[in-house]
């Protein structure tokens, strides 16, 4: 008995629930820059019907009849706040009313990007900076995402939970920590009205951007220490090339035969092609204010004659090897060259 009473109520209502709003809506959400004009269509589904009409603070039609489909029309939008509705009049005396979803914008006055550095100043590695990204005059709030950009990279997002329908100022906020990858990267942020996805070009703004340099100690390209073997008439390379801002400044130390020789010359490259090709320890140190780093090059040597004879040595050995190896495999015990090795024996059902 009360599973005939609850599923009768069910039935009841749900068909009340489908039939009380044949209403649609075109468009069905509007978003309307504030001052602008907006119009919507409200069409009843069902026919005949008594009457139509729009409910709204501006626009409003009050009750038509003979219509079917009534357009709302506000040549200028002036209030944040506007709740237009349509209701049907049906023939059976009930009415049913459906809201239009409207969200009046204001794009922001300014956005502006602050920095707690003033202008030519670097940051320096590994310290924080807070920045600020100020959007003024924006509405409504709960839409606005500010975008943090780094080059061509989105490096932080921010939304606002403020229900405020008329026009705010808002504030990110955020704490950056110097990474010498952004050195020279230009930043900036970016305020933009985010609505549903169906409308493309959502209303965006930028701040000017700054490029700011970071500060950071030198870094080995190739950080290892190197061993390097000296040939017979080729020239020796050592690559003690390394980052840094500023730019690094070299110094090199010779193995002790050469150091009285070098004194006193200024070697100031990254990379030293010397004319002397003396086995030993050569070391680089790369400086900047930030730090000092050092590299060893452990130069030995390797005379021409020996190479060359190991290279026909090895040559020698691999073809001895191979031979082996071909020997093995496609000579059979009795002598007779042959590429069946092994027993298999072609049947019906093995592959073709
Ligand atoms: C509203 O209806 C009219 C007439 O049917 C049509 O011309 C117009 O494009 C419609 N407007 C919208 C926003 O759907
Ligand atoms: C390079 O060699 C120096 C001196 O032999 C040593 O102190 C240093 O740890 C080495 N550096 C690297 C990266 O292997």
């Amino acid at each position: 008995m009360w599973f005939f009473l609850f599923s009768g109520l069910l039935a009841c209502t749900g068909k009340l629930a489908s039939a009380s709003c044949p209403i649609e809506m075109s468009p069905p959400k509007v978003v309307v820059k504030f001052g602008d004009s907006l119009i919507a269509n409200c069409t009843s589904l069902t026919t005949p019907i008594e009457g139509m009409g729009w409910e709204s603070s501006f626009g409003g039609t009050g009750l038509q009849s003979g219509v079917t489909t009534l357009p709302l029309k506000i040549d200028n939008v002036k209030d944040w706040i506007i709740e237009p509705q349509c209701f049907v009049n049906l023939l059976d005396g009930r009415q049913c009313l459906e809201s239009l979803p409207v969200v009046v914008y204001k794009t922001p006055a300014s956005v502006s990007m602050s920095l707690d550095l003033s202008e030519n100043t670097p940051m320096v590695e590994g310290q924080h900076y807070p920045m600020k990204c100020e959007v003024a005059d924006v509405a409504p709030a709960s839409h606005l995402v500010v975008y943090w950009h780094k080059g061509e990279k989105i490096f932080h997002k921010e939304t606002f939970n403020d229900t405020n329908l008329s026009p705010v100022s808002k504030t990110s906020v955020l704490d950056v920590i110097a990474q010498r990858g952004d050195d020279g990267t230009p930043i900036w942020c970016e305020a933009k009205l985010d609505f549903w996805p169906a409308l493309q070009h959502s209303p965006m703004m930028k701040s000017k951007s700054r490029e700011v340099a970071v500060l950071y100690p030198p870094t080995f390209t190739k950080p290892a220490n190197e061993t390097v073997e000296v040939l017979a008439g080729k020239k020796m390379t050592l690559n003690c090339t390394a980052t840094g801002n500023p730019t690094p400044v070299y110094k090199w130390h010779f193995p002790p035969p050469l150091q009285e020789m070098d004194k006193n010359r200024d070697v100031n490259d990254s990379v030293l092609t010397p004319s002397f090709e003396l086995p030993g320890t050569y070391g680089c140190t790369a400086s900047n204010s930030q730090g000092i780093s050092t590299k060893y090059f452990n130069v030995i040597e390797a005379t021409g004659d020996r190479t060359t004879f190991a290279a026909i040595v090895g040559v020698f050995a691999a073809l001895g090897v191979l031979l082996l190896i071909a020997g093995a495999f496609f000579v059979t015990p009795d002598g007779t060259f042959s590429f069946n090795k092994g027993n298999y024996v072609p049947t019906s059902s093995g592959p073709v």
